[in-house]
């Protein structure tokens, strides 16, 4: 997971976001991100589960304490951010592809699964500290060598109270450095509904080139709604 728009989860080392300390038979494991009340990112989740790991495999130790940076424990997860920002994008008739919000926990599988697979990013934004946003990216299948050079970004959105911050442009900017640094790619695809008018700008706005519009791309409130579709070189000068 990449962020914009604040402190960088991923970008602290994992001894920074969690401090392991050992003495005599007691392994001290300290949750280190104070600034967001140890909130759970899958950066501090895996880097606790491998110190947790690390302590049940050395015979030498034989407690755990686990404990936090400041005055709180923990907050919980970012998770909770990213879900609570998805449904209300949702709400607001914008939440990618979802009518209406789905149970919690089908958000939160949504969400854990896209950080599972290989061959796609998530980049998520901040306001304030918050999760108000995301967009990802993905690469084409491994088996379609053909198209290897292309990328799709595909559920881009940001809550509707940390809109007009420039926070969609940041994520983009983002997924575009990534698509270029981190899979080489010369090619980014998106398609998006012709109703969503910030969207159009934004992406116009970036040197997104429509190539067409599909008239049957989606159906909402029963209504049949148009669809763009765009593409955007990145071996080419802005
Ligand atoms: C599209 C969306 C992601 C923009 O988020 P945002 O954080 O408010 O956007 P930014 O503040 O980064 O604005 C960047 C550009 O987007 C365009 N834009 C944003 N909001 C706009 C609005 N209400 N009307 C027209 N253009 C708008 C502008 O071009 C703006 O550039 P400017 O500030 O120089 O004018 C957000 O409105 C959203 O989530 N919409 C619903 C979901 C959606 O449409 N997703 C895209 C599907 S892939």
């Amino acid at each position: 997971m990449t962020g914009v728009g604040g402190t960088e989860p991923g970008s602290q080392g994992e001894g920074d976001i969690l401090i392991v300390e050992s003495e005599d038979a007691v392994t001290r494991l300290t949750l280190n991100r104070p600034e967001r009340r140890n909130a759970f990112t899958i950066e501090l989740y895996r880097a606790l589960t491998r110190a947790l790991e690390d302590a049940n495999n050395d015979h030498m130790i034989s407690a755990v304490v686990l404990t936090g940076s400041g005055s709180v424990f923990c907050a919980g997860t970012d998770l909770d951010d990213l879900c609570e920002a998805t449904e209300a994008a949702i709400v607001e008739g914008g939440g990618f592809g979802w009518l209406k919000p789905p149970p919690r926990h089908v958000l939160e599988n949504y969400w854990n699964g896209v950080l599972l697979i290989p061959d796609r990013r998530l980049v998520v934004g901040r306001l304030d500290g918050t999760i108000a946003g995301s967009a990802q990216l993905s690469k084409a299948p491994r088996n379609n060598e053909a198209q290897s050079f292309a990328g799709t970004i595909t559920a881009a959105f940001v809550a509707p109270w940390a809109r007009g911050h420039g926070l969609a442009r940041s994520m983009i900017l983002e997924v575009e450095r990534l698509a270029r640094e981190e899979f080489n790619l010369v090619v980014l695809n998106l398609d998006l509904r012709a109703t969503q008018r910030a969207a159009i700008s934004l992406y116009e706005g970036l040197n997104y080139r429509r190539w067409g519009t599909h008239p049957v791309y989606a159906r909402v409130n029963g209504e049949i709604v148009p669809g763009h579709y765009y593409y955007k070189r990145l071996d080419e000068q802005a």
